[in-house]
């Protein structure tokens, strides 16, 4: 068996927090109910910042904290939805501000809030087949650009945020086994591209999406656990997408998971979609809650919709 491990981890954060009072003042929504609802305290709006530079943050961290030079690094992938360019890509706009090496693939995905889940998985593809064995994956969004700032169901959901990591690919070891799906709708959750004419805003039918998570996730877990021999208690930290405290709390409660064995970072950052599941692990390993050796069930679901999981351990 063959596969890659999380060497180091980054994230970038705007400056700009906005917190559900700032929100009240927008829509009719108040500080009780975003917090009761979603657990959601503040998330973190671009002003200066673009997403260019927030994949940059977020990448230059994790390579610091792998210890990894740019020109080492065997391929780029970035998961996000929303690139400030579709041409060139963000991955593109990454290879040439770090400086990464010519010869390599550089690209975005689009699996929404599960890119970087797909992101890892691609990579695990691609340095199987590249002479380099190091990637950078990142996961970046910038979700306040495309929020529909009259809808108080959706905007009180999004931050903007970007996390990275450096993964390392060696013969012998295991592959993060990650367990993908897709089911091809665009009636629960919607952001409409260029058919349309103007940029489009986030419509989501909240309700429903929330069944959908609180059945996708536990299936992840399932495959994931199925496919690797493992039970819940060989797992060292269970890292979800953060699109809701009360889907983690359903989780967390049906597998009797124990408070120090998962992490939720959504009261600070709110849905970051694709940076989501890097910011939590970028977090984990500075708290030195995770460190070499340990093996984080990392779950992520979203728009698409798209589901998924993988078994990831830290080199
Ligand atoms: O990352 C991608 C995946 N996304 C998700 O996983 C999101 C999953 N969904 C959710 O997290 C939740 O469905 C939401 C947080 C979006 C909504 O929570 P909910 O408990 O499903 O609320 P609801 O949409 O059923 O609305 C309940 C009530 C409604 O009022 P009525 O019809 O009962 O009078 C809404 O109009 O709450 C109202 N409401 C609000 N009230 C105050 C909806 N949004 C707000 C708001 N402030 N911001």
């Amino acid at each position: 068996m063959n596969g890659i491990k999380i060497k180091g981890t980054g994230r970038c954060v705007p400056a700009k927090i906005v917190t559900n009072g700032d929100l009240a003042k927008v829509v009719e929504t108040s500080d009780e109910w975003i917090t009761s609802r979603t657990g959601i305290r503040h998330r973190h709006h671009c002003t200066e910042e673009t997403h260019e530079s927030l994949c940059l943050g977020a990448a230059k961290a994790a390579l610091e904290k792998a210890g990894i030079a740019p020109e080492d690094i065997g391929a780029c992938v970035v998961a996000t939805v929303t690139a400030q360019s579709i041409v060139p890509s963000a991955a593109c706009l990454l290879q040439r501000d770090l400086g990464l090496p010519h010869d390599i693939p550089c690209f975005d995905l689009n699996a929404a809030c599960t890119g970087f889940l797909f992101a890892l998985h691609t990579m695990e593809c691609l340095l199987a087949a590249s002479p380099r064995k190091y990637g950078l994956v990142v996961g970046c969004d910038t979700l306040s650009r495309v929020t529909n700032w009259e809808d108080r169901g959706t905007c009180i959901l999004f931050g903007d945020g970007a996390g990275a990591c450096v993964v390392e690919y060696r013969e012998g070891w295991p592959s993060i086994s990650a367990e993908l799906g897709t089911h091809g709708s665009s009636e629960l959750l919607s952001l409409p591209g260029l058919e349309t004419g103007k940029r489009g805003v986030i419509a989501m039918e909240g309700t429903k999406v929330f069944k959908f998570a609180v059945e996708a996730v536990p299936y992840c877990m399932d495959r994931v656990l199925e496919k690797t021999g493992m039970t819940a208690a060989d797992v060292d930290f269970f890292v979800f997408h953060q699109a809701n405290a009360r889907i983690i709390d359903l989780v967390v409660r049906k597998y009797r998971i124990p408070p120090e064995k998962y992490y939720k970072n959504i009261a600070e950052y709110g849905n970051t979609s694709a940076a989501s599941i890097p910011l939590v692990l970028s977090e984990l390993q500075d708290l030195e809650k995770v460190g070499p050796g340990s093996r984080a069930l990392v779950v992520g679901f979203g728009g698409g919709l798209t589901w998924g999981g993988a078994l990831v351990e830290f080199a």
